[in-house]
């Protein structure tokens, strides 16, 4: 490729040793040249992941069975889970999308939060099955499981992949988790930090770099 703007300052990027050392990774993913960086500590391999997928869209395939079914994935965390889960779902059904945003000022942990009316998916007469990369206050599902019951859903059940121990404050019924994970900050696999590392097909705890 031939590029004539400024190269960008070289950046370190963790990623190649937890890449290497992972089966269900293939190997030629790696960026060669990247290999002298600090490894990221794997929390959840991507091995692990697409094992527990596989279990998830056992139990959720025949609870939808025959039930207009769509599913709802809120961006842009859950893109990872929704494309691999619902490729494991053989049956009719309708994928939309949702945005929502929350604004945490300085001095205040749980904000506004802003939901994207545009985005917002018809669910009337449908069975909506929400999907969020993880639930951590609870603040971000629990509002948006409420606009959806409120656009005329015929049920709205939640689905994470997955849930921080200890940290919720918002009741929110949640009818499937992947794992459940300590409260760490978490990167990988849908989950980023400043919307970068969401392409990490594991969950990592993110190395001080
Ligand atoms: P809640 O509204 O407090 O439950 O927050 C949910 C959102 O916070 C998630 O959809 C994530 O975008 C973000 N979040 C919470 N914990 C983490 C983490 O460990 N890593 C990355 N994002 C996180
Ligand atoms: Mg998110």
């Amino acid at each position: 490729m031939i590029w004539n703007d400024r190269p960008a300052e070289p950046r370190n990027w963790p990623i190649a040793d937890a890449m290497a050392s992972d089966p269900a990774v293939d190997a030629t993913w790696l960026a060669p040249d990247r290999t002298d960086y600090p490894a990221m500590r794997i929390l959840i391999t991507a091995a692990q992941i697409q094992k527990r997928l596989s279990e998830m869209a056992a139990v959720l395939a025949p609870a939808y069975r025959d039930r207009p079914l769509t599913i709802v994935g809120v961006l842009t965390g859950s893109v990872m889970f929704l494309a691999d889960l619902v490729r494991r779902l053989d049956m009719p059904l309708r994928i939309g999308l949702i945005q929502a945003s929350s604004y945490r000022g300085e001095t205040t942990t749980s904000g506004e939060l802003y939901v994207s009316p545009g985005l917002m998916p018809d669910v009337r007469d449908r069975h909506v099955l929400l999907l969020d990369d993880i639930l951590d206050t609870g603040q971000t599902l629990k509002r948006l499981v409420q606009d959806l019951r409120d656009q005329g859903a015929l049920s709205v059940k939640v689905c994470v992949l997955l849930q921080k121990k200890g940290r919720q404050i918002h009741h929110v019924e949640v009818e499937l988790v992947g794992f459940e994970i300590p409260d760490e900050f978490v990167v990988g696999y849908g989950l980023d930090y400043n919307d970068e590392y969401r392409q990490l097909p594991y969950i990592a705890v993110l190395p001080a770099i």
